[in-house]
């Protein structure tokens, strides 16, 4: 009888067999508003393997998957490659069903599949070594630290295929299984805020792993992430890409980030806008009341600069740019410049924290705390000339 789920050829001996969620709209705080896919795959050889699992919940859609290819009883190896739950919730359900013979992690991973489940008897990997799978042949390659310290990939070579986890990821539900069917403008934000928003903090490992990549002479044809399409006959894209943003290197864009109680901060906002436009920059104005933490880190990855507008409330700098001050301290994003703005009642302080929070971050400021543009209730036509200013003065600091 035909399976209500059914798996995705992607070579002769690979297939597709994860689960799609249309419906998740926030992914521990990420915005994913396009859903996503918990992707797992299952490897025809001799020595049937499937890599990964799915989040609990979506068991039954792998299953159907694998029974739509083999009875799931003939799988006979697990690989994990990723811990987090999203990709090892079903695991221990998947062990009980299938019994493999063997589950195998990195070292890393070994030991956080026994903190989150106590799972035991599974086969630590290392760096470089391989499995017999009878007939094909899979190498591992530990990523620490993309994303997580159990992170690692998964090659093979006879195929062309890299199992790379989160990496090279992007949240997205679609039945399209390929970045080729996809529209090249939403791979490119998609993917761009995948990065921005998890792999960020650790350029500094990406561009460790691209070079090792480089002197491994690894060139899959199919990269195939944890999360949304695989990407298929154009893997440099992605790779360049990912060479691009762990570098970060600076542009004209200013991102002029903000919130408002009435109208004040807005009308500054506006006017820092119209002067970066006005010195030939690219000014991108975010409003927090209609915009999420995540959209933030996805601009402020190919930004140059970063400008904040904050009100005073209650002596602390408004809620919302604490959110997402807080976020972006933790992604930390380098080699940009910045300064902040606001209005107030009486005290003033708002802007003032926001300094402090973005010096902390890294941000070299273009102003003293004494320099930040304020202003007193509503903004007059001198107070908006001076954020007109601002927005030039930012702009002229940056590469052309
Ligand atoms: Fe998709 Fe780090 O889990």
């Amino acid at each position: 009888m035909a399976e209500p789920f059914e798996a995705v050829r992607i070579t002769d001996r690979v297939y597709w067999v994860g689960a799609i969620d249309w419906a998740i709209r926030d992914f521990h705080g990420y915005s994913t508003d396009r859903g996503t896919t918990y992707n797992a795959y299952l490897i025809k050889a001799d020595r049937v393997t499937l890599v990964d699992t799915v989040k609990a919940g979506f068991m039954d859609q792998l299953m159907s998957r694998v029974r739509s290819v083999i009875d799931p009883g003939e799988i006979d190896i697990i690989v994990s490659n990723h811990a987090e739950m999203d990709h090892s919730g079903s695991l221990p359900a998947a062990i009980d069903v299938i019994r493999p013979s063997k589950v195998v992690a990195s070292e890393m991973g070994v030991r956080a599949l026994n903190e989150h489940f106590g799972m035991e008897g599974v086969d630590a990997v290392g760096d470089g070594e391989t499995l017999d799978l009878g007939g094909l042949e899979a190498t591992f390659y530990e990523t620490r630290m993309l994303h997580w310290p159990d992170s690692m990939f998964t090659y093979l070579a006879d195929e062309e295929l890299l199992f790379s986890q989160d990496g090279f990821g992007m949240h997205l539900a679609s039945t399209e299984r390929f970045s080729d069917e996809l529209p090249d403008r939403v791979l490119d934000w998609e993917a761009a805020k995948y990065y921005a928003n998890i792999l960020l903090p650790y350029s500094p490992v990406v561009k460790k792993l691209l070079a090792r990549v480089g002197e491994l002479g690894l060139k899959p044809r199919h990269v195939c992430p944890d999360h949304g399409p695989v990407w298929r006959g154009e893997t440099e894209r992605i790779v360049s890409a990912y060479a691009r943003w762990a570098e970060q290197s600076p542009t004209n864009k200013v991102v002029i980030v903000y919130d408002t109680m009435w109208g004040s901060t807005a009308k500054m906002a506006q006017a820092v806008a119209d002067g970066v436009a006005s010195a030939g920059g690219s000014a991108k104005v975010i409003p927090l009341r209609a915009s999420t933490r995540s959209d933030v880190a996805t601009e402020v990855l190919d930004a140059g600069a970063l400008v904040v507008g904050t009100p005073t409330l209650n002596n602390q700098v408004f809620p919302t740019l604490g959110d997402t001050l807080t976020y972006l301290k933790g992604l930390k994003p380098r080699n940009l410049i910045g300064a902040t703005f606001g209005s107030y009642g009486w005290s003033g302080e708002g802007a003032k924290h926001a300094h402090e929070i973005l010096r902390e971050m890294g941000v070299e400021m273009v102003q003293g705390q004494d320099e930040i543009v304020a202003s007193r209730y509503v903004p007059d036509d001198g107070v908006l000339r001076a954020c007109r200013e601002l927005g030039a003065d930012v702009v002229g600091r940056l590469p052309a």
